[in-house]
């Protein structure tokens, strides 16, 4: 009976399925804000470095993340080929987060250190060079883009400010850090940058 009071009631229909999913929100969403787990850094997690912030930001802009995930679920076929499932620990530095779920190409959580850095480049100027079956776009572009670092401190501020919300024990920049910024990134090349900050990734949990 009452159900089809609210079956038939659009408004009531959508009052109350508000209410539902807000509920829902707080159950699942609010307790991951205060879990040690998810705020916690996995040891020997770390802050990216000035260039890596760049790379990171490169790889954002080109949309690395419309082909590829970071993000290695708990299943043997995934573990055995990528390595360590990922866990929230490794996160905590990653504003916006590249977790993903669309794989056109293979997931990059643990990408650092399975190549050279020359193998990265090769491969970003034209995979076909290095992987001839690949359909990658090529980025030839990102050799010849030279950053200048004017930003970069500014981008450290801005993720001190959303890792310092998110996570009490993390490691913020300090002004050193920012004081050197520019410095440290001026005259890299694009590539350089992307380079580095994939050679980064998922390195803590690697030979676990
Ligand atoms: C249209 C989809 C697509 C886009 C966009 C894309 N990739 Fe790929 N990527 C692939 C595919 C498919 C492969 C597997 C074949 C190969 O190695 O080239 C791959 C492979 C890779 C690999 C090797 C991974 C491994 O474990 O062998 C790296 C590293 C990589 N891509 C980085 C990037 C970066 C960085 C960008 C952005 C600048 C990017 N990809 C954009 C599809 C894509």
């Amino acid at each position: 009976m009452s159900h089809e009071v609210v079956e038939k009631n659009t408004g009531v229909l959508i009052v109350l399925t508000l209410l539902v999913v807000s509920v829902a929100m707080l159950v699942e969403i609010l307790p991951l804000f205060f879990l040690k787990e998810t705020t916690t850094p996995v040891k020997g997690v770390q802050r990216y470095d000035a260039l890596a912030i760049e790379g990171r930001d490169v790889y954002i802009r080109e949309g690395c993340y419309n082909c590829h995930s970071q993000m290695i679920r708990p299943f043997r076929a995934e573990t055995e080929r990528y390595g360590h499932y990922s866990v929230a620990g490794e996160s905590v530095y990653d504003h916006p987060f590249q977790w993903g779920s669309k794989r056109t190409g293979p997931d990059l959580a643990r990408v650092g250190g399975r190549y050279s850095d020359d193998w990265h480049r090769a491969h970003l100027i034209n995979p076909r060079d290095v992987v001839p079956e690949s359909n990658m776009p090529a980025y030839p572009w990102l050799d010849k883009a030279v950053l200048d670092g004017r930003n970069t401190a500014a981008k450290m501020k801005a993720l001190n400010i959303v890792t310092g919300a998110t996570c009490p024990t993390c490691e913020l920049y300090t002004d050193a850090d920012m004081k050197n910024a520019e410095t440290t990134v001026k005259g890299k090349t694009e590539m350089q940058a992307v380079i580095h900050y994939l050679q980064g990734l998922g390195l803590a949990l690697k030979n676990n």
